[in-house]
């Protein structure tokens, strides 16, 4: 998965706009997610941290907890991921690739195996050019999921 999705800036570009939205006080760590679904559309979500710091919710899983809400949980074929230190101005900075946790993979990995589909995975930096693409079950592989349920 090297070569880019022909809507990988326009996603790149959803992500950072998203974290602009991110509620990170604890952190100063933004992080933006958008999905493009089967339609074309995108979906997008920010982190959402919690003064009780483990409840904190990361950018892609409130993303897809957005998607599925819309019913479109299995329309899922592709996200972009972005974060980095918030500056003064709590702008996402950083010219490094962010990677989703592995809590978001599995998250993202219930979407992916309900669509019957693995999902581009477009991790960009919150400034500049750096992209890392990969593959969903590059980054989980062997993942547990529902099809494990016998749901799918
Ligand atoms: N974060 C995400 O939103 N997604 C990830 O995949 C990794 C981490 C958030 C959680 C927390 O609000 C901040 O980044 C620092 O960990």
């Amino acid at each position: 998965m090297t070569d880019p999705h022909p809507r990988e800036r326009e996603l790149i570009a959803a992500a950072r706009d998203a974290a602009r939205r991110a509620h990170a006080p604890y952190s100063r760590f933004a992080v933006g997610a958008a999905l493009l679904l089967t339609d074309g559309s995108v979906v997008t979500g920010a982190n959402v941290e919690n003064a009780s710091y483990g409840l904190s919710l990361c950018a892609e899983t409130v993303a897809v907890a957005i998607a599925s809400s819309a019913g479109r949980l299995a329309d899922i074929v592709a996200v972009a991921v972005i974060g980095g230190a918030m500056d003064a101005a709590s702008h996402a900075t950083g010219s490094a690739p962010v990677g989703p946790c592995g809590r978001c993979r599995q998250v993202l990995n219930e979407a992916a195996q309900m669509g019957g589909r693995d999902l581009l995975v477009i991790c960009a930096a919150a400034e500049g050019e750096a992209v890392d693409r990969y593959a969903l079950s590059a980054l989980l592989p062997h993942a547990f999921g529902p099809a494990d349920l016998g749901i799918g």
